[in-house]
């Protein structure tokens, strides 16, 4: 099935210049992939040996794999394009069985965190998930990455068990949380 890649919000980030969120598109895949690796080796470095961050990449992001989210209308994809530069993606997933909205990945790259481009794409991906008629959207994130995880909970999600994460030959515990849909982001 076929989605329509129109939606596309321009905004004003604390950097003082425009940053974009849309839809991404098949051309766009490669720079995904790129933000991809490049910022979970910077946030799981310490702790997932680089082989296995790669096993995980090259299993799951492959061109095919990133597609879905262009052609399956049960899956988005969003590009933060900052300045004419990509910066950030996110990953959306509405499950029709369990009626369960996901938020499968949400990225930034290093050099631009912290300019809100990372609440702008949750925004987006949360106006999918209402569009659903989801009530909440879910995540996992890994327990050790303590920083985003506070930064979840400012934002009002509550993490609520543990399951395990594999990436690779690694295994790590991931907290697995939602946000109620119907509480604005700051
Ligand atoms: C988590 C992430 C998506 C947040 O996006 P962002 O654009 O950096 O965050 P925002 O600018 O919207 O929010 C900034 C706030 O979060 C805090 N923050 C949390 N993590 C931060 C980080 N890595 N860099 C900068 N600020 C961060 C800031 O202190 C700031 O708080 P304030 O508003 O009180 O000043 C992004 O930092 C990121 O990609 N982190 C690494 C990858 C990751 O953990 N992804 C999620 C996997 S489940």
């Amino acid at each position: 099935m076929a989605l329509k890649n129109s939606s596309t919000t321009a905004m004003k980030s604390e950097a003082s210049h425009d940053v974009v969120i849309r839809r991404w598109t098949l051309d766009d895949i490669p720079d995904v992939q790129q933000i991809a690796l490049t910022t979970w080796r910077a946030t799981y470095g310490s702790f997932i040996p680089d082989e296995d961050i790669l096993a995980f990449f090259r299993t799951y992001y492959t061109m095919e794999a990133l597609a879905e989210n262009c052609t399956n209308i049960l899956r988005a994809g969003f590009l933060a394009v900052d300045a004419g530069k990509p910066v950030g993606y996110a990953r959306t997933f509405f499950n029709d069985q369990e009626a369960r909205f996901y938020l499968n990945s949400l990225y930034v790259l290093p050099e631009c965190q912290g300019k809100r481009i990372g609440t702008l794409l949750l925004r987006e991906c949360e106006t999918v998930g209402r569009a659903f008629g989801a009530e909440e959207i879910w995540l996992g994130v890994m327990k050790q990455n303590t920083r985003t995880v506070l930064w979840y909970e400012k934002l009002g999600f509550r993490f609520e068990r543990e399951e395990p994460f594999i990436m690779g030959n690694t295994t790590v515990d991931h907290l697995i949380g939602f946000r109620k849909l119907n509480q604005p982001l700051p």
